[in-house]
């Protein structure tokens, strides 16, 4: 069996992996050359990922019998209708019912309808003076939001990115202005106090087989310091919750998923394909920050290595509606650290050579998956974008931590990594922090 995957990064990576794992022969449509992914793959297209025609046209010659789609901007170009047009099945939502995240409008507007639990309140906004009008009488700390797609760093959150009134208005005013992310309207949201939390699930239409819950890590800079980025490392934990997070608190998380994919069939445009809930724990329970209608990067690196259930066995369930009522995964704990060009987040410095010495990752019980580089000649360089993923998989979370460092000290070069991620003394901050967040005493 053949099996398209579009995306070059090291989610799509993982889900070669996964795919190969259970015998399917991969066919790669990439921006970038993943050294990776081409050596997996027995045919590669390079190119823009989000040229539907030439992709579908491409997968139709070679045969493809599945295809996955790893990022969200194919999937905003309606890949999926495309490619099942041509009578590929394909794991991945319609045009349609990809706007729950790529129309931040369309998910908010959705839930509030069908009473799905678990929003935080909001504002929406097209007109400057009835925004200038909610900011002026306001009392209390909200976050911005263009509405299209900003690769998650189009987000302005009051006391991190935004100190006054005035810093918000302009803010505003940028978006409408400049249709940041692609159009001239921008939520605002009540701003929420707690620990993130990503859930990723396989979503039949109708069913949902849930994936161990990650935390991912957006800020640039240790210690949750610096701008936001893709993501620079997530860990996920044995026993498939987190510290921080309950097993009610993570069965509200589940709840408001389900009744979206109810609400989202009852409307008619069933949502098939992978549903990631980005959470904050709360001390009023889950709240939702975000959908997204793919598998996260990096958490996806978290949950595919420990996937005991035949992969590509489920991805045929996923498309025939059929999936069952849950997942195998291994009782591991993991924990990912991305490698970056330095200057990641402001100013990365592309075309530093990387050494991966990749045989001794494997026999430290490591992985390595490849990202945005660009590969010449056999050697492998940064680009701007991040670069590859080493990740740890052990019985606890120190041990995959210390699993991701000793696969780290085998990549050489220039580069930049999130060292804190997944350190036992860092997680139990956090479990402590939303300790003393649920007992309502601050800090
Ligand atoms: P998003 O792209 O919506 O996930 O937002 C990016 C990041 O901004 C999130 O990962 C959070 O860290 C932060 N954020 C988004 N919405 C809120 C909110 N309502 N309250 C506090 N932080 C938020
Ligand atoms: N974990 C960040 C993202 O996949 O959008």
């Amino acid at each position: 069996m053949k099996a398209l995957v579009v995306g070059g990064g090291g989610r799509e990576h993982a889900i070669v992996e996964a795919l190969r794992r259970s015998g399917a022969e991969i066919l790669a449509a990439m921006g970038n050359q993943n050294p990776g992914i081409r050596r997996a793959a027995v045919d590669v297209l390079l190119g823009d990922v989000t040229a539907v025609d030439r992709i579908v046209a491409w997968a139709k010659g070679h045969a493809a019998g599945l295809a996955v789609i790893g990022p969200e901007a194919p999937l905003d170009r309606g890949i999926v209708d495309a490619l099942e047009a041509a009578g590929i099945p394909t794991v991945g939502p319609s045009r349609e019912a990809a706007r729950l995240e790529t129309d931040k409008g369309f998910a908010r507007s959705l839930l509030r309808e069908h009473r799905v639990p678990g929003l935080p309140e909001f504002w929406s906004f097209d007109d400057l003076a009835a925004y200038e009008e909610f900011v002026n009488g306001s009392d209390f700390e909200f976050v911005i939001k263009p509405v299209g797609l900003t690769g998650g760093k189009g987000v302005r959150v009051w006391g991190d990115h935004l100190a006054s009134k005035a810093e918000a208005l302009a803010y505003g005013r940028e978006i409408l202005d400049k249709r940041v992310g692609g159009s001239a309207r921008f939520l605002v949201e009540e701003k929420l106090v707690g620990e993130e939390f990503s859930l990723q699930a396989l979503c039949d239409g109708k069913h949902l087989v849930p994936t161990p819950l990650a935390q991912d890590h957006k800020r640039a800079y240790e210690g949750d310091k610096g701008p936001n980025t893709g993501g620079m490392g997530s860990y996920s934990d044995a026993d498939h919750l987190l510290p921080f997070v309950t097993r009610g608190e993570y069965e509200q998380a589940l709840d408001t998923m389900r009744k979206t994919l109810a609400a989202m069939a009852s409307r008619g445009t069933p949502f098939k394909g992978i549903l990631y809930g980005g959470f904050m724990n709360t001390r009023d329970g889950p709240k939702l920050l975000e959908y997204n209608v793919r598998f996260a990067d990096p958490e996806s690196m978290n949950v595919l290595p420990i996937l005991e259930d035949d992969f590509l066995g489920l991805c045929h369930r996923l498309t025939e509606g059929r999936l069952p009522s849950s997942g195998r995964f291994a009782h591991a704990a993991t924990v990912c650290k991305y490698v970056v060009p330095t200057g990641y987040g402001t100013h990365p410095r592309p075309g530093e050579l990387l050494k991966v010495d990749e045989e001794s990752i494997r026999r430290a019980g490591a992985r390595v998956y490849y990202a945005a580089v660009d590969e010449k000649a056999g050697h492998v360089y940064t680009t701007t974008s991040r670069s590859l993923a080493v990740v740890g998989v052990a019985e606890d979370l120190e041990r995959a931590e210390a699993l991701s460092e000793e696969a780290l000290a085998f990549v050489s070069g220039t580069f930049y990594a999130r060292r804190d991620i997944g350190k036992p003394e860092v997680v139990r901050a956090k479990a402590e922090r939303m300790e003393r967040i649920r007992s309502r005493v601050p800090g």
